[in-house]
């Protein structure tokens, strides 16, 4: 039996892109799923595509996940539906690019709530029940831009930095007690990521199968973290760690800045 099979994941940033990806591969894997996103009709539509093709049941939450209070109320939503969280998959986030003085304010504290501080209410909120089943798996979206600064997307990759330490500090704190984290660091990958932060998609990109795909491998193999593709995970996971910070964030520099 699938390590999957029979369990529920509950799956924010699930309209879309690696979210949606998720569901679809752990429904194939016999997942039971809750899909949580702002857009009702996509996650509805989702539902429906994964309910006729799967013989396992999803459920959907619309919701905003940057106002405070988001988590608790995702929580009782789930609660109301009979239903435990046994993988937890915090995805969603995006970022904002350009000059930061010409990045809008409320649209980077948006994106600190929903990048850091709502992930983190949700490991608060679920961790307790998964201890005291002991057992539990956790994924958070972290980035490659999360192991050095990157500027022009300086509060994003700060943001993923931030996501990144977290989970590694809960994979060691939980690793005996029953709980897996994994830190999922993808390079770019092809979904609508680079059209809302308004920035050029690059040419070296992954697909959300490629990444999801490995994330799930690095989850049963009790990873920490895991970049997805050699070539990211040369230049994200070995090169800041053998240059000057300074030097990677220069480089870095060069490669983000804006055009215009
Ligand atoms: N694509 C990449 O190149 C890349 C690389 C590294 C890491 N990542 C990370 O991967 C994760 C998924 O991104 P993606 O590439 O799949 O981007 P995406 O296609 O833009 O999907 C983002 C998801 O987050 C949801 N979302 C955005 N704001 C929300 C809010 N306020 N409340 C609830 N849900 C919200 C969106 O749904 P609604 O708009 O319907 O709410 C959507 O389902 C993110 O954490 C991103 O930082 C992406």
């Amino acid at each position: 039996m699938s390590f999957y099979q029979g369990q529920t994941a509950l799956i924010t940033g699930a309209s879309g892109g690696l979210g949606a990806t998720f569901a679809q591969e752990l429904a194939a894997r016999g997942t039971n799923t809750i899909l949580v996103a702002r857009s009702a009709d996509k996650l509805q539509a989702l539902a429906a595509e994964l309910t006729a093709k799967y013989q396992q049941r999803n459920d959907i939450i619309a919701l905003d996940l940057v106002p405070s209070g988001a988590a608790s109320n995702l929580a009782s939503k789930v609660a109301d539906l009979g239903l435990q969280v046994d993988i937890l998959i915090n995805n969603a986030g995006f970022a904002t690019y350009g000059n930061f003085e010409t990045t809008e304010p409320q649209r980077d504290r948006d994106q600190v709530l929903l990048n850091i501080a709502t992930l983190v209410d949700l490991c608060h909120i679920f961790i307790p029940q998964m201890l005291e089943r002991k057992s539990g798996s956790i994924i958070n979206l972290a980035s490659v831009v999360g192991f050095q600064p990157v500027p022009y997307m300086t509060v994003y990759a700060a943001s993923k930095a931030f996501v990144l330490s977290f989970s590694e500090g809960l994979w060691a704190e939980y690793s005996d007690r029953g709980i897996r984290v994994l830190a999922l660091c993808p390079g770019a990958t092809a979904t609508s990521f680079h059209e809302v932060a308004g920035q050029p998609v690059p040419d070296r990109i992954s697909t959300p199968a490629e990444v999801v795909k490995t994330g799930l491998k690095a989850l049963e193999r009790q990873q920490s973290y895991v970049i997805p593709g050699w070539m990211n995970f040369f230049l994200s996971g070995i090169v800041p760690r053998l240059l000057p910070r300074k030097m990677t964030t220069l480089v870095a520099k060069g490669m983000m800045k804006p055009k215009s």
